[in-house]
């Protein structure tokens, strides 16, 4: 099988419930990435924020930015069903719960804002958030452009760029083990730096884009975005990261945590 687009592998991705959650050999890595992402919303998140959840896929934060007590969160991805299911999550929270609003949009489109009437005027967002997709839009450079252009855009001068990508170097060396495959695309027509990317129960050789670190900081400087932090999720947090299996940690260890700062 060729590798197909992000959008039709999240689009027709299941919905597990939580007992099958639990049974996946994936489960201890699902959690861990979870608290990844939940060290990163809160510290870097404030109360009261205005927050754009870029490639929100089918909600997983949702909850994360309750309790951090953010004033409105601004949903959007690719994938249209994923929104939807995004929105259900968002209606079954217990209140008190913060302001939504749900679009289904690309993040690498040239007008981002499909989201425009969603977002506040002047796009004054305290935090962009960006988990495990910063990556699809790196399928060419002018894509890769956009889509921070657009994260620059949202956020006011101070507010935080957060998120979670896999490392190209880490990529580049990995081939695979009993959970997860990466496979270069030598096909014809496929960008050069496309891979396909497996992991258990989540996705089947969904193409995917590496993300040269030099290439995503010179891009996002030029576009007033400074990096503050770059770092294994190790060093974000270690809470369950001893539940993990070891092929579940190879996985972990293919990624970065990243921070970058809106500094004009
Ligand atoms: C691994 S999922 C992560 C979802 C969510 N951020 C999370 O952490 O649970 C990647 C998401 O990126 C979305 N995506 C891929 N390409 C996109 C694009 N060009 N614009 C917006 N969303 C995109 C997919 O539809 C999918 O929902």
């Amino acid at each position: 099988m060729s590798g197909s687009s992000a959008e039709q592998h999240y689009n027709r991705r299941e919905q597990f419930t939580k007992r099958k959650r639990a049974e996946l050999r994936t489960y201890a890595l699902r959690k861990y990435n979870n608290a990844v992402k939940r060290t990163l919303i809160n510290t870097y998140a404030k109360r009261g924020d205005t927050v754009w959840d870029n490639a929100c896929g089918k909600g997983g934060d949702v909850l994360k930015w309750r309790d951090k007590a953010v004033k409105r969160v601004y949903f959007s991805d690719i994938a249209e069903q994923s929104v939807r299911t995004c929105n259900e999550r968002y209606k079954e929270l217990a209140e008190p719960k913060y302001a939504a609003q749900f679009v289904v949009c690309d993040m690498t489109e040239a007008t981002p804002f499909a989201m425009a009437a969603a977002v506040d005027a002047a796009y004054q967002m305290d935090v962009v958030s960006c988990q495990f997709a910063l990556h699809y839009a790196f399928g060419t450079p002018k894509n890769a452009e956009r889509a921070l252009w657009n994260v620059s855009k949202a956020l006011k001068v101070g507010g935080f760029f957060i998120g979670t990508v896999p490392d190209a170097e880490r990529i580049a060396a990995f081939k695979s083990n009993s959970i997860c495959a990466v496979e270069f695309n030598k096909k014809k027509g496929t960008p050069p730096n496309a891979y396909l990317f497996t992991l258990e129960d989540a996705v089947d050789k969904c193409e995917e884009y590496l993300v040269p670190l030099n290439v995503l900081d010179t891009t996002a400087e030029s576009l007033g975005l400074k990096r503050r932090q770059w770092l294994p999720f190790s060093a974000v947090t270690t809470q369950g990261a001893d539940k993990l299996s070891p092929e579940e940690l190879e996985v972990a260890n293919l990624y970065r945590a990243f921070v970058f700062e809106k500094i004009r």
